[in-house]
């Protein structure tokens, strides 16, 4: 964190900018206007800057003018003023300074001021980051992963990208098992191409083999026309098998098939179609023992099985809890993001989470658009009055760098009401 101190006397520039150094700070001692006009020129930013107010020609209003115009961004001011000189102070305050401080300088006092500063800088800093972070995924719609074991689907996700293999996804419902199965056509070369999803749970069963391969005219009853299938129009891009483990047993058998030979042909069809299509498919289902049971090819599992992603349960994985929280609510609702506390963030840790990401996500939808659950469930997240004033009363002696005297000023306190709460508070 660098500081630029302003000042025509030089013991008084040296004094304030030996002190900074020496508390970590990166200070420099400048001589006037013209000196911090020359760094300025070279491109040489400060994150903060103590100038006096009086100095020979220009004076402090200059410097702050000379600072706004050329860093352009929010800068941290404070203006030194002689005592008693109280409406330099209000001016430079409008004028856009961040404090000021009267002669003779009291150092204490102003570490806790340029403390304050350093702390909403990194503050701003990390949640910059994170807001970064969220639209970089928001933008690309990649897997949210904070957890270890995310981090690792993810790198099981790039690597799944650069092949044309089958993948089999498997986790509980909700975990994010199509989200996943996006992510890998999305970072693929077939990302131009579509994207086709098909639940097998969702279908009648006569219908799904249709559906999937497409049918000739007259093929059944009730067809007047040639439909392509699912594996043709997937083809170039990626057809993503949900519940796959619904699936018939017979059609499982053409799926292998079509993954085998790379062909397909229609219903009622006699011609094959080459088809070049990437299959990645999902299920809910405990898959190994669906072969035991003889609900499941063990011939297609083999085939689908190349590349394996196991997504666990999110009450497996707390870390990803909030990241996701914070995830639907900058992509649902980014004109609340900002307003969100702590309080509702950690209440959602103390949740099961049974239906998983899903239920998360349907939860902050709730949260946020029904008032009189939002009531109820926000009663979970709030503080107590007194948690709030312990918090507070935190900050402020934070702020006064635990003096009591100025900490019970400021809270509008008696000094032995304010002691005998900190005392509680240890
Ligand atoms: N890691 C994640 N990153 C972003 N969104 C996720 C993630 N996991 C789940 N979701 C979201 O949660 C919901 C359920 O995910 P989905 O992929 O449909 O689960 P599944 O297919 O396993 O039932 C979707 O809205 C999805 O966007
Ligand atoms: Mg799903």
């Amino acid at each position: 964190m660098k500081i630029f101190v302003v000042d025509d006397e030089k013991n008084q520039r040296e004094l304030l900018a030996g002190y900074f150094n020496e508390k970590g700070y990166k200070a420099l001692a400048l001589n006037g206007f013209n000196e911090i006009k020359t760094l300025l020129d070279k491109g040489n930013a400060p994150d903060i800057v103590i100038s006096d107010m009086r100095l020979g020609e220009k004076d402090g209003f200059d410097v702050l003018k000379i600072v706004k115009d050329y860093t352009g961004k929010e800068i941290y001011f404070i203006m030194v003023t002689a005592y008693g000189s109280i409406e330099n102070a209000v001016k430079a305050m409008k004028m856009g300074a961040y404090d000021y401080i009267t002669k003779p300088v009291n150092l204490d006092e102003l570490l806790i001021k340029v403390n304050n500063i350093k702390e909403s800088i990194n503050l701003k800093d990390d949640f910059n980051k994170l807001n970064k972070k969220l639209d970089n995924i928001i933008e690309n719609d990649i897997f949210i992963a904070e957890s270890n074991s995310s981090k690792h689907i993810v790198d099981l996700i790039k690597r799944a990208a650069e092949t044309n293999y089958p993948v089999l996804i498997t986790g509980e419902t909700g975990v994010g098992k199509e989200v996943a199965a996006q992510a890998i056509h999305k970072l693929s070369n077939r990302s131009k191409s579509p994207f086709i999803a098909v639940n097998s749970a969702a279908l009648p069963k006569e219908l799904v083999e249709a559906e999937l391969f497409g049918s000739e005219r007259g093929a059944y009853t009730g067809s007047t026309s040639r439909r392509r299938g699912k594996f043709e129009e997937a083809s170039g891009g990626t057809l993503f098998l949900d519940e796959i483990g619904e699936m018939p047993v017979d059609v499982q058998s053409k799926i292998l098939r079509a993954i085998e030979t790379g062909k397909i042909a229609r219903i009622g069809g006699n011609n094959e179609i080459a088809i070049d299509t990437r299959i990645i498919a999902a299920t809910n289902r405990n898959i190994e023992k669906e072969i035991e049971n003889n609900n499941f090819r063990e011939d297609l599992y083999y085939r689908l099985n190349v590349i394996r992603i196991e997504i666990p349960p999110l009450r497996e994985r707390p870390e990803d809890i909030i990241a996701l929280a914070k995830y639907f609510i900058k992509k649902e609702f980014s004109d609340r993001f900002n307003s969100v506390n702590e309080g509702f963030y950690n209440a959602l840790l103390k949740k099961e989470w049974r239906g998983n990401a899903r239920e998360l996500l349907n939860y902050v939808r709730r949260y946020f658009i029904l008032p009189v659950e939002q009531l109820k469930e926000a009663e979970k997240g709030f503080l107590s009055l007194k948690e709030v004033e312990d918090q507070y009363i935190r900050r402020v002696m934070k702020f006064t760098g635990g003096n009591i005297n100025k900490a019970a000023s400021i809270l509008g306190v008696h000094r032995n009401t304010l002691s005998k709460r900190i005392k509680d508070l240890k």
